[in-house]
């Protein structure tokens, strides 16, 4: 089995001896989660965190950190991709969701948005919202579309316009609505602003801070665009190589160098491609010295 080579643990940019950003039971919890493909890759590894009901939490990290893993485990669409969680626990409201399928879980109140939005390109943008929402009466039907279409008015001229057609950002839009409409509770986002104009992306993060804000919904938001994803996030994970090795509120992320520097781009030191980088370098360091 390739594994990743040993990096340091997460480090929890909390104070010491204060409460968990959890107090109360998560809405999410994930404990030491480990996801192998095809038997051989391990793509996560000892990953952990929680994402309590009403919160925004987003897991940050650059490509192929195992972020959009991290959620298919939780939406348990990994089989497709002959994908396993190996070792650890996954909880949805104190109910474990490791043996549920991605029906159940749905029911359970947890929808995905995969990355690359994934609509029906041939359907119009109501027939793809009306997907979303399988088996449920027309007058509930019809106040779940009423709820997107004022969350995204530009939807509203566009419902009768075959998806496929539409501009990135509306197509985002249509399939952040699609998972509204079986009315979930949470909503795991996979990269939402991924390839849009700024101006879009304020759009569907107002969206989305909007869906915390109003609706009490709670959201696990994965995005490689960190400085977008903090200003609305309650609290935030940072993945590389498959671990953890940052997490905090996004006012202690933002204070941290290598946040600033790697994930924001406010540094303006050189020459240093990752965080992992750094802390090699940093360990080296103390090793030598
Ligand atoms: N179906 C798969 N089979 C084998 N390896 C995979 C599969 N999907 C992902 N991986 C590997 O797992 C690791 C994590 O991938 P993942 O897609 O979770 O990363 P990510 O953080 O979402 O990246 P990105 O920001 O590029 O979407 C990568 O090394 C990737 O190559
Ligand atoms: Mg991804």
């Amino acid at each position: 089995m390739t594994s990743h080579p040993a990096t340091p643990g997460p480090v929890s940019l909390q104070p010491p001896n204060t409460a968990s950003h959890a107090m109360a039971t998560p809405m999410l919890a994930i404990r030491n989660i480990q996801v192998v493909y095809g038997g051989a890759i391990e793509a996560v590894r000892d990953v952990s965190l929680e994402v309590p009901a009403g919160r925004i939490v987003a897991l940050l990290g650059s490509n192929g950190a195992g972020k959009s893993t991290v959620l298919k485990a939780v939406s348990a669409v990994l089989d497709a991709e002959d994908g396993k969680v190996e070792k650890g626990s996954i909880h949805l409201l104190d109910q474990s969701i490791q043996q549920a399928t991605a029906h159940g879980i749905v029911g359970l109140g947890l929808v995905q948005v995969p990355e690359g939005r994934r609509l029906f390109a041939t359907l119009t943008v109501e027939e793809n919202l009306i997907v979303g929402a399988h088996l449920q009466d027309r007058r509930v039907l019809a106040q779940a579309r009423d709820y997107v279409f004022d969350l995204f008015p530009r939807l509203v001229e566009k419902r009768h316009q075959i998806a496929g057609y539409l501009s990135g950002g509306e197509q985002q839009m249509v399939a952040i609505g699609r998972a509204l409409m079986s009315r979930p509770r949470m909503l795991a986002l996979d990269e939402p602003s991924l390839g849009l104009a700024p101006l879009v992306v304020s759009e569907i993060f107002e969206a989305i801070r909007t869906l915390r804000d109003r609706n009490g919904l709670t959201i696990l938001l994965v995005e490689q665009n960190a400085s977008r994803a903090l200003a609305i996030a309650d609290y935030a994970y940072i993945m590389e190589n498959g671990r953890v090795v940052l997490d905090g509120t996004p006012e202690a992320l933002g204070r941290n160098a290598d946040v600033r520097e790697f994930y924001l781009g406010l540094s303006t030191q050189q020459g240093r491609t990752s965080m992992r980088d750094v802390k090699h370098y940093k360990r080296r360091k103390r090793w030598l010295s």
